[in-house]
């Protein structure tokens, strides 16, 4: 067995992506990404996805050194059509011709819409719960709409107890080496994981966990994602935080994001991250939502019970990146958040009572407020400690 057979008959044929700078031309990628893609070896062979374009190549040659130059490709079997996953498959259509491609109604015609393959007789139309035999194994199709697009599916090997499950259990991070969790120090990628989901499938929460209903019943050893490690080993980790994010559950700490053009907001920022760190308060995260790069303060949010936003006011209104970060939460229905509002001005109070509107529509407690006029002076303080004595209550309920 070599190291990329995660077990007999199914291969590993993904590719290291070390190049693009960011995902979705959006969230950085310090760690580099994977484009997952498998082999099932059976009477039948099918492939499990492809790849980004530019990566093709490279999928080729993993699949050719798996069945050799002159054997063709039975199946592609598309869980997702994000051009992650999808970018390939005019190109692996003409190398395979006699391939057909296996995918949902909205699966199909997304591939029309995007790759212009319109010939009907290429594909094998499945719906929930449909199964098709490989042979000695067969493969059970589960359709999980919204994980992260609507035609996203999984398919289950029983015979293997394998589950491909497209975004879902996915994480940033290019595979070092080793393919499968047990090959690997997963630490990075079960942090990054927090990130990924946060990020890329965190505004379907409700699908996610409808999805993942579905899944109950099923004996599942080995875990195979679309993006990052095959997990075996620590599949409760991965599950976990999923699960965690999905419900909008959250983690023990606080995170301070703050907007400040002169360092009189990011001062009183630094006084209520000192104050809650006074009540005992350990998991504290203060960003300058200027200079901080937007994913990872969307993944604190999602993961900590409290958020407490400062914001000076600029024009009238929130500081735009501030807002930014308001605007990625709200698109994501953040939930079962405890929020602090700090709203600082020079003649007229414009952040704050935007901040109040937004915790409004969110429909998310406030636990403590204040407006400072231009500097800190100690007549804030006894606000700022009646915030942080809420907000550690808040979070420690
Ligand atoms: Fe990895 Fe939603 O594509």
């Amino acid at each position: 067995m070599n190291i990329h057979e995660i077990s007999d008959g199914i291969h590993y044929v993904g590719v290291n992506d070390r190049d693009t700078q960011k995902f979705e031309s959006l969230w950085p990628l310090p760690y580099g990404v994977t484009y997952n893609s498998y082999l099932v070896v059976d009477e039948k062979v099918a492939l499990m996805d492809t790849v980004e374009i530019p990566e093709v190549g490279e999928l080729l040659d993993n699949i050719r050194d798996i069945i050799g130059k002159d054997k063709t490709l039975d199946y592609l079997v598309v869980h997702h059509m994000e051009p992650d996953h999808s970018g390939a498959i005019p190109i692996l259509v003409d190398e395979y011709p006699e391939m057909k491609i296996v995918g949902n109604k909205l699966t199909i015609g997304m591939i029309k819409g995007y790759y212009h393959i319109d010939d009907d007789s290429k594909y094998i139309e499945v719906a929930d719960g449909q199964e098709l035999s490989l042979g000695r194994r067969t493969l059970k199709f589960v359709t999980t709409p919204m994980i992260h697009w609507p035609e996203t599916m999984m398919t289950y090997i029983a015979e293997d107890q394998v589950l491909f499950t497209g975004d879902a259990f996915g994480t940033f991070g290019a595979l070092n080496g080793g393919v499968v969790d047990e090959q690997l120090d997963t630490t990075r990628y079960l942090r990054e994981a927090y990130r990924y989901y946060a990020n890329i499938v965190g505004k379907y929460g409700n699908f996610v966990m409808r999805g993942f209903k579905k899944l109950e019943g099923m004996t599942v050893g080995t875990i195979c994602p679309t993006h990052g490690p095959v997990w075996r080993r620590d599949i409760d980790k991965i599950s976990a935080i999923y699960t965690q994010l999905a419900q909008y559950e959250s983690d023990p700490g606080v995170v301070i994001a703050y907007g400040s053009m002169y360092g009189n907001t990011a001062a009183v920022a630094e006084k209520i991250a000192e104050g809650l760190a006074l009540r005992g308060m350990k998991n504290i995260t203060v960003y300058n939502a200027a200079q901080a790069e937007l994913s990872y303060m969307i993944r604190d949010c999602f993961r900590y019970k409290g958020i407490i936003i400062a914001s000076a006011t600029y024009q009238m209104n929130i500081f735009p990146p501030v807002r930014a970060l308001m605007d990625a939460l709200e698109s994501r229905e953040v939930k079962n958040k405890a929020l602090g509002l700090v709203g600082s001005f020079t003649w007229a109070p414009g952040a704050l009572p935007e901040l109040k509107k937004y915790a409004e529509r969110m429909k998310l407690p406030v636990v403590g407020e204040l407006a400072v006029k231009q500097a800190y002076s100690e007549a804030d303080q006894p606000k700022i400690d009646a915030l942080c004595d809420a907000m550690v209550k808040a979070v420690e309920e």
